[in-house]
C-alpha cells in the first residue's frame, strides 16, 4: 500500500467502519507490528503501558471467534483480527520501576526525576478500586486503539472497532488469563463494500463553555 499522503483530518473525515472485507487479501504481519509499535506511542497514564495486543491470525481460531462475536462477518473475513487488552499487572510497582529505570538508562531524565515519577505513579495506583483500575485500562487502551485505527487507515486499509462479543466466551476460547481486561476487537483489511455514512451531533450540542448547562 502507498499512494498519496493524507492528513489526519482527511482520515477522520473519510474513515468509516467497514464490515465487509476481501477474505483473500493478505497483509504482512510486519506491517501490523509496525502499526502497533506506533500506536503504543500514544499517551498513557504515568507511562505504565498497560495496553496489549492479541493478533488473531489463525483462520480456524477466527472461525471459532465469529459466533462469540454474534456472527459478525468481519471477524472472519478481515485480514487481521486484533484483540486490544489491558494488563492489570501493569499497575504493579515492579513494572513502574522497570519502565522508569529504562528511561533513566537512556538519559531521558535524572535519578531525582526518576525517583519522583516512580513514587508518584506507585502512590497514584496504590489505593484504587477495581472500577478505577478498569477505567485506567480502558482509557489507555482506547487512546491506543484510536491511534491504531488512524495509522491503519493512513496505510489505505479499512477497519472496524467492536465491542459486540461475549466476553466470557472469548476469554475461554482464547485462553486469556484473568489479569487481562478486554478493551475492544479491531478488524483490519481491504474493504469490499464501503461503510454507510453516519451522522454526528452539531458541535454546539456537545460542547459547554465553563459550566455544564443542561
Ligand atoms: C467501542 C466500539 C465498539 C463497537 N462495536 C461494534 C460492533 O460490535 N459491531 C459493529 O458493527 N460496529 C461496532 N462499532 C462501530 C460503530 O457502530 C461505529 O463506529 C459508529 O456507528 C459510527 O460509524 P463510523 O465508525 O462509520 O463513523 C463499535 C465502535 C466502537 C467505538
Amino acid at each position: 500500500m502507498g499512494g498519496v499522503k493524507v492528513s489526519v483530518q482527511d482520515i477522520i473525515l473519510h474513515r468509516k467502519s467497514v464490515r465487509h472485507y476481501d477474505p483473500n487479501y493478505a497483509i504482512e504481519r510486519k506491517e501490523i507490528l509496525d502499526s502497533i509499535e506506533l500506536a503504543a506511542k500514544s499517551p498513557n497514564g504515568n507511562n505504565i503501558q498497560s495496553t496489549r495486543y492479541l493478533i488473531i491470525e489463525d483462520k480456524e481460531l477466527r472461525a471459532k471467534v465469529k459466533p462469540i462475536a454474534y456472527h459478525q462477518e468481519q471477524v472472519e473475513t478481515s485480514s487481521y483480527l486484533i484483540l486490544i487488552l489491558g494488563d492489570y499487572h501493569a499497575f504493579h510497582a515492579e513494572n513502574i520501576q522497570a519502565i522508569q529505570e529504562q528511561a533513566l538508562e537512556k538519559g531521558y531524565f535524572t535519578q531525582e526525576t526518576k525517583t519522583y515519577l516512580t513514587n508518584a505513579a506507585i502512590g497514584y495506583y496504590r489505593d484504587m478500586s477495581n472500577q478505577e483500575y478498569l477505567k485506567e485500562l480502558v482509557r489507555d487502551g482506547s487512546l491506543a486503539a484510536m491511534s491504531l485505527v488512524l495509522i491503519l487507515n493512513e496505510k489505505g486499509y479499512q477497519t472496524i472497532t467492536m465491542s459486540g462479543y461475549d466476553k466470557a466466551a472469548l476469554f475461554a476460547e482464547l485462553e486469556i488469563p484473568r489479569h487481562y481486561e478486554d478493551i475492544m476487537l479491531l478488524s483490519v483489511g481491504r474493504g469490499i463494500q464501503e461503510g454507510h455514512s453516519t451522522v454526528r451531533h452539531d458541535v454546539e450540542d456537545i460542547t459547554f463553555i465553563d459550566r455544564v448547562t443542561s
